[in-house]
């Protein structure tokens, strides 16, 4: 529950005009405008084309049209969030969503200060509980995540249902598909424009008194924070900052993370600011590329002695390089982790989370991990701590969003299979806390399982290095790679995915560069096993015969063109060799998988955007 004067009503009036006043909807002709189609994350364009005329008018009004087909009815009371990572563009939608919502008959908006509010802080805000008439049915998120932000960049909006998490495929189809006949929205042109910078609740009262409208700043920081402080052992985290010989540093990007940070480690945990980097949201995240990864984190990478391809940088005279490291994409849903000198992978940051989920009170008290979950291209690291612990794993498609239904299977009366940890090899981790990633849980599980190493002030600091490398030496090391070409010309990518997918027979059992040999070639496809839903053309798979994979994708978040993934496994069982790098121990494979795709051929290109 959100805190005591966030939600109370104040009975503002503020129009005296005659029948509805302010609250009066009118219905605006417009005409479909093709390109709407939610992709991995909702709809993500250039800025300028959602400042086009009724560009976002239309988007959102499909939203509550395909509600309605969904039986959310948004006119009973329930509450609609809205909420973004602060890029350009967010002030202006909050004022035209609020202001549709009106005229669609939503009686509650809850608009975070600011607007800032972090995707898994979205996901929280609609989570929280209450009475019917006031909680939320949804949000609205104005974010592209890590895409860049600014006036000739990306803007994006998402949907998230009254789970917390994204809205099902159906639905944003059903979206998709009401933007493509759409010929009128509803709008309440003279509701008044909400001050975000004041918390706070305002009642707008049409002038008949038949109606009436409450719109409410809020905390967009708290419900987030004490929802944390219920999973996390906060006391022993603080114990850990508190060690001479322990030190963090916080890279929130310039996106919405940075006031979180400050929340979380300056007034919880006790650190310096010092320890924040770029904790102060832009509407153009400073110019940088808010991706929390080896390429585009850059100014965290430098401070923590790590190059762009992971290798350790060693230290300048004089300066101390912390022992943890952290950074947040735009809208703080990702996390990247690194230790002194030293990459973590997403896909072993997950499988080392699972495998420590007991040192974690919220997994601890509700009797321990039951199930995870990884995308399919995520690497198997995760698998050998399953199988090894006993716990039920699932592989889902690309895309946070399949997670929403497993987790959501023991409130649904379904298998025991929560509570539940998720994640991606894309910088993405989280548990069933909420229905999204969560870059701060992820920061804190990995903080978690340091103070439970370094509970002995008298013992030297146990490492991030060392938890990674004594995991690899248990279990083996899955050497992993991310290959990305970005800004593909988009046919041609297709054309590339169309050569892999017809000539899947004529590969399958052939010996390649290194010995490689193809046991299986095919398209991923997913069963959703609470469902039954099929979702199939999830990537390009070649399995071999050694157990290492090769998988292709288009994203599906890219803003324009195509970007072309690659992506690299290879599983070392022999203790002696773990460290190498990973470019070297996937050196023959990377020849393997051009060779198969034909990518230069079909791109043009020679070299990866980025490598993670
Ligand atoms: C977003 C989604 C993730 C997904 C990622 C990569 O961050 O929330 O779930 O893994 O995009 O998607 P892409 O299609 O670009 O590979
Ligand atoms: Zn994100």
């Amino acid at each position: 529950v959100l805190p005591k004067g966030v939600y109370k009503d104040a009975s503002v009036d503020l129009t005296a005009a005659p029948g509805l006043g302010a609250l009066r909807p009118t219905i605006v002709a417009t005409a479909p405008i093709p390109g709407q189609k939610p992709g991995t994350s909702g709809l993500r364009k250039k800025v300028v084309e959602f400042q086009s005329p009724h560009y976002l008018n239309n988007f959102v009004q499909a939203v509550f049209n395909a509600l309605v087909d969904f039986g959310t009815d948004v006119t009973l009371g329930g509450s609609l969030v809205v909420g973004g990572d602060g890029r350009y563009f967010n002030p202006e939608a909050i004022q035209i969503i609020t202001k549709m919502a009106v005229a669609n008959g939503v009686k509650r908006i809850l608009i975070a200060k600011d607007g800032l509010l972090s995707t898994p802080a979205a996901s929280a805000v609609i989570r929280e509980r209450g009475p019917a008439w006031q909680k939320a049915f949804g949000a609205f998120i104005l974010s592209a995540s890590h895409n860049p932000g600014g006036p000739s960049e990306d803007f994006g909006i998402k949907y998230n249902i009254e789970n917390g998490g994204p809205a099902p495929e159906k639905v944003t189809n059903a979206m998709y598909s009401y933007t493509t006949t759409l010929t009128s929205y509803k709008i309440a042109p003279d509701f008044p424009d909400v001050d975000t910078s004041k918390l706070g609740s305002t009642r707008v009262v049409s002038a008949d008194g038949s109606r009436g409208v409450v719109v409410t700043v809020f905390d967009g920081l708290e419900g987030h924070v004490k929802l944390l402080k219920t999973i996390f052992d906060f006391e022993a985290i603080q114990t850990l900052m508190q060690r001479p010989d322990f030190s963090l540093v916080y890279d929130s990007m310039s996106g919405v993370q940075g006031p979180y940070a400050h929340k979380v480690f300056v007034e919880e945990l006790g650190a310096a600011t010092t320890c924040l980097l770029n904790a102060e949201p832009k509407d153009d995240f400073g110019g940088g590329h808010a991706d929390p990864n080896l390429t585009y984190a850059h100014d965290l990478i430098h401070v923590m002695g790590v190059d762009s391809k992971g290798n350790a940088v060693a230290a300048k005279e004089g300066v101390l390089i912390p022992s943890f490291g952290a950074a947040a994409d735009g809208d703080a849903d990702r996390n990247m982790i690194l230790g002194r000198q030293f990459f973590v992978t997403p896909s072993d940051s997950l499988a080392i989370i699972v495998a420590h989920a007991d040192v974690i009170p919220f997994f601890r008290d509700q009797g321990g991990l039951r199930g995870v979950a990884r995308s399919m291209p995520t690497s198997g690291a995760v698998d050998l701590v399953a199988k090894r612990m006993n716990m039920s794993l699932f592989e889902t498609p690309t895309g946070w969003k399949f997670f929403g239904n497993l987790m959501d299977s023991r409130e649904m009366g379904g298998a025991n299979y929560t509570p539940f940890i998720c994640g991606e090899e894309s910088f993405g981790t989280g548990s069933d806390h909420v229905r999204e990633k969560d870059g701060m849980w992820a920061v804190l599980a990995w903080l978690s399982i340091l103070a439970h190493y370094n509970q002995d002030p008298k013992k030297a600091l146990v490492s991030v290095e060392s938890i990674v490398r004594e995991h690899w030496r248990t279990y083996g090391r899955n050497y992993y790679v991310r290959y990305d070409y970005e800004g593909v010309d988009k046919s041609r990518a297709e054309a590339m995915v169309g050569h892999m997918t017809s000539s899947f027979a004529a590969v399958t059992g052939q010996r390649l560069a290194g010995g490689y040999t193809v046991a299986v070639a095919d398209e991923f496809q997913y069963v959703d096993p609470v469902d039954g839903s099929v979702s199939s053309h999830q990537g390009v798979r070649y399995l071999f015969t050694d157990g290492s994979r090769v998988i292709f994708r288009l994203s599906g978040t890219a803003g324009s063109g195509a970007t072309v993934r690659m992506y690299l496994e290879k599983y070392e069982a022999d203790r002696s060799k773990l460290g190498s790098h990973p470019l070297e121990a996937l050196g023959v494979l990377v020849q393997v998988a051009l060779e198969l795709s034909d990518l230069e051929k079909f791109t043009g290109r020679k070299e990866p955007t980025v490598i993670t």
